[in-house]
């Protein structure tokens, strides 16, 4: 036992060295991104495993489409980042082998399609790698149900809490098993500043701050403290707290939910109330994804790589309408916001107004590229 409590308090040191030098850094590193100012944009593509391929192919095709003049005048470039998928990172023994994170670190921006994140083990999730490689703060997931008023906007924090070690916990065999969790100063205020300028450019008069402060002390009592010291320099809009447990109740409280406007969270609560706000819109299928950093930005679709229905011989049927959101809120950050508003409201017709296609998972509905030229035909006719 002593051999192992040994080896526990010295990994333990290690971590809190290293985190201490990531807060540190955060603070120094500030290098932000532009996109008006370059002269090309390279967008990366990675199409990830399972239906990834299938709906990031769509994508592409869209992204040709709507770019073309850009594409054509070298303002623009679409690479295709392949790697990334379960077999080629389990055979590197890495979340996302090097060769491929250096094509990543070379775009400007990436979207990307849902990738295999392995059950145990110690092979990371690639969505956490990525996010911390490129440091993506933030995690911005919109949610509208225009019909029930509800108008939300999650901003999870995206680099920290229960997902920063998440791989590296301790293990005493057959006793007990220790995760770490971890909130930093630097951390919690840029997500929180993140929410609240939202907020202020949104005309939105309220920020709810959710956590477990009264459990977990330490990383959500600092979280709610910071995010309120963050809030003085917003006296218009309103700062309240909220518990995850109360506030998971009331997104399903059709009598209060829709008074909710932005949402300020740590990790783990963002990633499964977020999931919950998804399927009060229509499903984890109808979300997309945005995660910002200061030099990167990655747009995703929420939800995982469907492993079932390539297996089932389904893939073809794929829904790529996830990704379709990614795309729209990847267009609106690199400075195309017309583009992503004509795309957002085809995207409406297409699924909600007039669908003259459903996509059901399968063969009594329509295809992924089907569905993809009814889009684009749809925003020609727009
Ligand atoms: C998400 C996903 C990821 C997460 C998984 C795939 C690692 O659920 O983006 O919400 O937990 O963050
Ligand atoms: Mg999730």
């Amino acid at each position: 036992m002593e051999k192992y409590i040994d080896a526990a308090v010295e990994q333990f040191k290690t971590l809190l060295t290293e985190q201490i030098a990531r807060e540190k850094k955060m603070e120094e590193d500030k290098c932000v991104t532009d996109y008006e100012k370059l002269d090309k944009i390279i967008i990366g593509i990675c199409g990830g495993d399972g239906i990834g391929p299938i709906i990031s192919a769509e994508s592409e095709r869209l992204l040709e489409f709507l770019l073309k003049d850009e594409i054509a005048a070298g303002k623009i470039e679409l690479r295709t980042i392949e790697g990334l998928t379960i077999e080629n990172r389990i055979a590197h023994g890495k979340a996302i082998p090097d060769d491929v994170l250096a094509q990543i670190k070379a775009c400007n921006v990436i979207l990307k399609a849902p990738t295999t994140t392995l059950k145990g083990g110690t092979l990371e999730s690639a969505n956490v790698a990525m996010r911390r490689e490129l440091d993506l703060f933030a995690n911005v997931r919109p949610v509208c149900v225009p019909d029930e008023n509800i108008d939300w906007a999650f901003f999870r924090e995206n680099t920290e809490g229960e997902y920063v070690l998440g791989s590296r916990g301790v293990e005493i065999p057959d006793t007990l098993c220790f995760d770490f969790k971890v909130t930093t100063k630097e951390g919690t205020k840029r997500i929180a500043r993140a929410a609240f300028e939202y907020a202020r450019k949104n005309g939105k008069t309220n920020v709810a701050i959710v956590t477990k402060a009264n459990i977990m002390k330490k990383t959500d009592g600092m979280f709610s403290e910071l995010c309120h010291e963050v809030a003085k320099d917003y006296p218009e809009i309103t700062a309240e707290d909220w518990y995850i447990d109360i506030m998971t109740a009331n997104l399903v409280n059709e009598r209060v939910r829709s008074k909710f406007q932005v949402f300020v969270l740590p990790n783990l609560y963002g990633d499964i109330i977020t999931d919950e706000a998804a399927q009060i819109q229509g499903g984890v299928g109808t979300a997309g994804s945005a995660n910002i950093g200061d030099k990167y930005a990655m747009f995703e679709a929420i939800h995982g790589s469907a492993p079932r229905m390539i297996e089932e011989g389904r893939g073809k049927y794929a829904n790529p309408t996830s990704m379709f959101k990614a795309t729209e809120m990847m267009l609106s950050h690199i400075g195309f916001k017309e583009k992503a508003d004509k795309l957002g409201k085809a995207l409406k017709i297409c699924t909600e107004e007039q669908p003259k296609y459903k996509i059901t998972g399968r063969a009594d509905g329509a295809t992924c590229s089907e569905f993809g030229d009814y889009l684009m035909e749809t925003i020609s006719n727009l």
